[in-house]
Formats: structure tokens, sequence, C-alpha cells
């Protein structure tokens, strides 16, 4: 694959500038996207679900277009598709309208330590407030959750489980779907952070065995500011909302009220109807392409970055030697050098990774390193970035003396 025929379609790499890899962070968005966005507010905009006018009516139809094209993208009905402003506030929603109702003390939640803090925190924050206690799954280096793991902590007091599909630091993929069998043997939920797994893996919630399933729409191409919250219909149903006022509700007096229909009674005040059409053109954009092509980009890319990365003794990367484990992430240590001088070194050549902790601080304390650098790559990469990036890591050591 020398010429990625994709890229041309991304306006921010037609200066030539960037060797963007950081797609885990954010992704880069296609003219389609970018399109669509201004489309809305050039030709529908106006309040959605409220005015009985032209405008509005065409406003409400491209949001709820939009939720249909989220519902076709991961098996799941419209009704059940909640629009937040990210896989952050889809989580948060969970923990405070589920978790807050429904568990309690002596329960027990089981999560990761491999977790983003989106998905730590806010399980914490449950396990204060109801008494219910938190435990964390341990897994191998490379991120494998052994059998054991699972038999020891996954019991029957465990209520909720919350799980990332993938990794955001080692890239890879957990086994959500046995994870889930034996949570629902126990009676317990899944809650899976499908954050970076949604924009690479074709995802099923039905074959995952998610009830809940949370992703942002910035990290498929999407714009900033819409995320996603899959619900199991049943217990969408039952839980409170999270957030109150304008229409989610179905009327209110002053003695009581009574909430709206799904999904709209946990989607308060004015939504983001231009982000969710924007999103619509993403996942479209993501369907022309096909998640095989992007798989194989992906896959060929991280074998060769991976391959040139470990010819350079100082160089150490995270997580499995086995570039399809990984998604598009090589998260790398250099000898002597912090990841933010990593980061900014490359940087001075257009290279753009990220460096840090990436939100999973625990998961840096269990590998035994404070920080790293991360390549994230996605199916506008090519060859150039990754020989680029590899060709650049000799001049790291230099700069700074080594
Ligand atoms: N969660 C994003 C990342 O891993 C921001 O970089």
């Amino acid at each position: 694959m020398s010429q990625n025929p994709y890229r041309q379609d991304f306006p921010v790499f037609r200066n030539g500038k960037y060797r963007y890899m950081d797609s885990a962070a954010t992704a880069q968005r296609p003219d389609s996207v970018i399109a669509a966005e201004k489309e809305f507010y050039e030709s529908m905009n106006a309040n959605p679900l409220r005015g009985l006018y032209e405008l509005s009516v065409m406003a409400t139809q491209a949001y709820e277009e939009a939720r249909r094209a989220v519902s076709g993208l991961i098996g799941a009905e419209p009704s059940e598709i909640i629009f937040t402003r990210n896989a952050t506030e889809s989580l948060n929603l969970v923990a405070y309208s589920y978790g807050l109702t429904f568990l309690h003390e002596g329960d027990e939640i089981l999560t990761t330590v491999m977790e983003h803090h989106s998905n730590m925190l806010p399980w914490r924050m449950v396990a204060e407030r109801t008494g219910a206690v938190v435990k964390y799954l341990k897994p191998l280096k490379d991120g494998t959750i052994e059998d054991s793991e699972l038999e020891e902590k996954l019991t029957g007091k465990t209520k909720l489980v919350a799980i990332g599909h993938v990794s955001n630091v080692l890239g890879c993929e957990n086994p959500v779907r046995r994870i889930a069998d034996m949570a629902h043997d126990t009676g317990a939920v899944v809650v899976v952070d499908a954050a970076q797994s949604v924009p690479h893996l074709k995802t099923d919630v039905k074959e995952l065995g998610a009830d809940f399933l949370a992703f942002s729409g910035h990290k498929l191409m999407g714009p900033f500011g819409i995320g996603v919250l899959y619900g199991r219909r049943d217990l969408l149903e039952k839980m409170p909302p999270f957030l109150r006022g304008g229409e989610m509700i179905e009327s209110v007096t002053l003695e009581g009220q009574t909430w709206a229909e799904l999904p709209h009674k946990f989607e308060a005040g004015t939504v983001n109807a231009a982000g969710a059409y924007g999103l619509k053109a993403a996942i479209e954009y993501l369907n022309r392409v096909g998640y095989d092509n992007i798989r194989r980009i992906e896959d060929e890319l991280t074998g060769m970055l991976m391959d040139v990365l470990t010819e350079y003794p100082y160089v150490h990367i995270q997580g499995s030697e086995d570039p399809s484990k990984h998604n598009g992430i090589v998260s790398f240590t250099i000898d002597g050098v912090h990841p933010h001088d990593i980061s900014s070194i490359l940087d001075g050549s257009g290279i753009n990774v990220r460096a840090g902790h990436h939100c999973a601080e625990p998961l840096m304390k269990h590998l035994g390193v404070q920080s790293t650098a991360r390549a994230s790559l996605y199916l506008y990469n090519d060859e150039e970035d990754v020989r680029a990036l590899s060709e650049a890591i000799p001049g790291i050591r230099r700069v700074m003396g080594l």
C-alpha cells in the first residue's frame, strides 16, 4: 500500500504539513463530514423536536436520521440510542442513572486497571455514594485478562461490569463477549466503553452482549460534541432521567411530571442536531470505506511501524508483540527520553503523536512506566507517515544528547 486512496478526502492533509498519528485522541474529518455540518446550519437550522414549521421539522428529521444511522452501525434499535456529548458523558449517564439507583451497599462493580479514567471514575463515584465496592481485573502486560482473574473476581456479588472494548494505550481487544456471558450468568449488567473500537472494528451490541455501550463521534471522524450511549431498552425504561429540563418530559404540573418516551427521556435541553447530522455523514463515509479496508490498512502500517521500532534497542513497545492485536495503537518509550520530549521533538518535523499517561494512570503504574508516547493510526495514514516516524527516532536521542 504505497498510496492511500482515502487521504485525499481529508482537507487537513492537503498542505502536506502533517504526519498525523494521534487518531486515538481524535480522528481527522473528511470533506463530507465538514460539508454535512455546514449544510445543516445553512439549510435546516432550527431548534429540532419543538417547532411545527418546515425548518424545525427538517432539523428534527436530520437528527432522527442520524439516530437511525447510529443504530444501524451497532445493531441496535433507534429508541435505544441516546445522543450525548461524548463517551465520557455516556458512561456518566449510566453511572448516575443506573448505578445510583440499582447498586447498593455490598454490591460489587468489576472493572480493569487498564480503563481510561472515564470508565473508572464514574464507578468510583457510584461506590462512594452507594457503599458498593469497585474491584479491578489486572491484565498481563500485553493486556490479556486471564480466566483465573475473572473466575476469582466476578462473583455473585458483582452487579455491574465496566470494560473497555479496546485499550487506548495497549490497543488490545478485550474478550467482551466472554466476560458478558459470565457477567450475565451472575445477574450483572455489562457496560462497554467502545470509544476506541467502534471507529475501527465492526461492532454489534447484541453479538458483544453489551447492556450499555458508549462511544464518541469525534473518534470516528464525526464532529466534536456528539457522543452515543446505547442502552438495552428494558434497562433504559426503568432508569430515571440523568438530566432534567426541556424536551425530556411528557407533561409537567406543579404537583409532578411524567417523562418522555425513549430515547428523549435522556436528552434534556436543546440537542446537538448539527453534530448528529455530521456524525451520520461520518458513518456513511466509514461504511463506504468498510471495516475490512480499515483493518487491512491499520494492520499493515502497525506491522511496519513495530518492525522498525523494534530494531532500535532503546525503544520499548508496550503490549503484544503481534501487530494485529494493536488495533492501530502503538505506545512506546525511548530510554533516557521523556515521552513529552519525544512528542515535542517529533512535532518539529510535523509528526503528531500523543505523549503522557493517556488518561490511564493506573495502567501506567501497572506497566511500570510513568508515561508513554503513542502513535495511533487510522484509515488515512500511509507508509510515508510510518517511515517519517521511524526515521525520526535516532534524531530524538541526538537532540537529547544521547
Ligand atoms: N481518550 C483519548 C485518548 O486516548 C483522548 O487520547
